[in-house]
């Protein structure tokens, strides 16, 4: 991939410099590292040069200045992402959102929140919570990762299961696209039918089309009681066949995550005395309601369920401490296994739920026909499941044919390649295998409207070759 001259860096350089100053631009090559990575493991790319905008006429003029030079831009949250979405591959601006971090509303009677995109997701969680509300969207990372992000990836988390994912939330948003207009998308109502869906088309755009400077989102009461409990199997695929047949028994609990034994040997070791021994794959189940009978008449239900299915244990939190204790380390489990091994490729994959059996069976065979580790967690009641390789140096080849072929599985059961990480990078040159050539060159075609200099975080989502558009 081409990266841009020095002779142009350095004219968007002087251009920069002279409309912002210098206390938002980092030039130096030294501080680039944390901006030409995020967690995906991808291959480090560093940019040319980082701004750090603190308002949308700063990244007006970033676009300014980088159609000016024909200088790429990647825009980039807290950089948690997890398919190599904001890793500038042809160099360039790297446009960091990570001072734009205002609260600026919430409205207990309109029931919605207004945030800059670079506020972390825990802090606009709290924030909306001190309120009585509740903004559910909940990925793992959300102590470090940004709203702007979530938006931007349209990410998920265990919650999605029952109160559905940030998309669901998202009611407007206030955008600059690369050819330097601001535009508002959505309102910050609960209903809105006029003209193109804009906000949907934003929200998951994997920072392609525009760059998001302000979100609303809608909230819902908070409910007041809350059940966790670990549920312990002897083996996968009793676990599999109790996730069906919870929903099948009329409960939608608010978490139905799920971990196996790679994972659980993970924790185990990490965490010592917190995840049972005797079990081969845990469940961590929660449920909420309007009172504590209510969490806990639908926590018992579905624990029933899980019993007949062969469960060997059920431990029920006791309180917000132990509750805590039981989430904390499955928070943190995709860095914990990245400990394990030292290269590791984690997927993002969705099938039907009634799939999900034959998905764990299939990702199995193949990371032993491979003779590669393999764990499997997520967030199995909604079927999105985080199928890790595990592997040294050497089964690079290996591993990447793994996951091709973990890739042509899941779209042959009518699964998805991604559930919530987004495309990226790493995805690209997956996408045919779910879309088709007509798709893929339609959605460059609206890119190409979005960003007609094609300067908006190049080489992402799409394949590199082989699709006309
Ligand atoms: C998780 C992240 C990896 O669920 O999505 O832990
Ligand atoms: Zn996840």
């Amino acid at each position: 991939m081409n990266r841009p001259s020095s002779a142009s860096i350095d004219a968007c350089k002087r251009m920069l410099a002279a409309a912002l100053g210098p206390s938002k631009l980092i030039d130096d090559p030294d501080l680039f590292s944390p901006y030409g990575q995020d967690w995906s493991f991808s291959t480090p790319s560093m940019p040319d040069l980082v701004v750090r905008a603190e308002g949308v006429a700063d990244v007006q003029a970033v676009f300014r200045a980088a159609t000016a030079h024909g200088v790429p831009v990647t825009p980039r949250g807290l950089g948690t992402g997890k398919s190599g979405g904001s890793v500038p591959v042809q160099g360039g601006i790297v446009l960091s959102m990570e001072r734009m971090t205002r609260m600026k509303d919430v409205s207990k009677t309109d029931m919605i929140a207004v945030a800059e995109p670079g506020i972390i997701t825990e802090t606009f969680m709290r924030n909306v919570e001190a309120e009585g509300l509740f903004y559910p969207p909940d990925p793992n990372s959300l102590k470090i990762c940004s709203l702007g992000g979530n938006v931007a990836c349209n990410a998920g988390g265990p919650r999605a299961l029952k109160y559905g994912v940030t998309k669901n939330y998202v009611l407007a948003v206030e955008v600059v696209i690369p050819t330097g207009e601001v535009l508002r998308f959505g309102k910050g109502t609960l209903k809105h039918v006029t003209g193109y869906d804009l906000t949907a088309l934003m929200v998951g755009s994997e920072g392609t089309l525009g760059v998001i400077t302000e979100i609303t989102t809608r909230l819902i009461p908070n409910p007041a009681a809350v059940t966790t409990a670990l549920v312990s199997f002897p083996d996968l695929g009793r676990a599999g066949s109790a996730i069906t047949a919870i929903f099948a028994a009329g409960v939608i609990p608010r978490t139905l995550e799920f971990l196996d034994d790679y994972a659980l040997g993970a924790l185990r070791e990490k965490t010592p005395g917190r995840f049972p021994e005797n079990a081969g794959a845990l469940l961590i189940l929660e449920t909420d309601g309007t009172s504590v009978e209510r969490s806990m008449e639908d926590l018992e239900r579905a624990a029933l369920v899980c019993t007949e299915h062969g469960a060997i244990d059920v431990l029920v939190a006791q309180d917000a401490a132990q509750r805590e204790k039981m989430w904390e380390p499955r928070r943190m489990l995709s860095v914990t296994l990245s400990e394990t091994a030292p290269r590791k490729i984690s997927e993002d994959i969705v099938v039907p739920r009634s799939r999900i059996p034959a998905m764990l069976d299939g990702a199995k065979r193949i990371g032993e026909k491979h003779k590669l580790g393999l764990a499997t967690y997520g967030h199995a009641g909604d079927g999105n499941l985080h199928v890790n390789i595990l592997f040294d140096e050497d089964a690079q080849e290996r591993a990447d044919q793994a996951v091709h072929e973990i890739m042509s599985l899941t779209v042959s059961l009518g699964g998805t390649i991604s559930g919530e990480h987004g495309v990226g990078l790493t995805k690209r040159e997956f996408l045919s295998l779910e879309h088709s050539e007509p798709l893929i060159a339609l959605q460059k075609n609206v890119k190409k409207v979005f960003d007609p200099a094609g300067i908006l975080n190049p080489g992402k989502i799409f394949p590199s070759r082989g699709v006309r558009e």
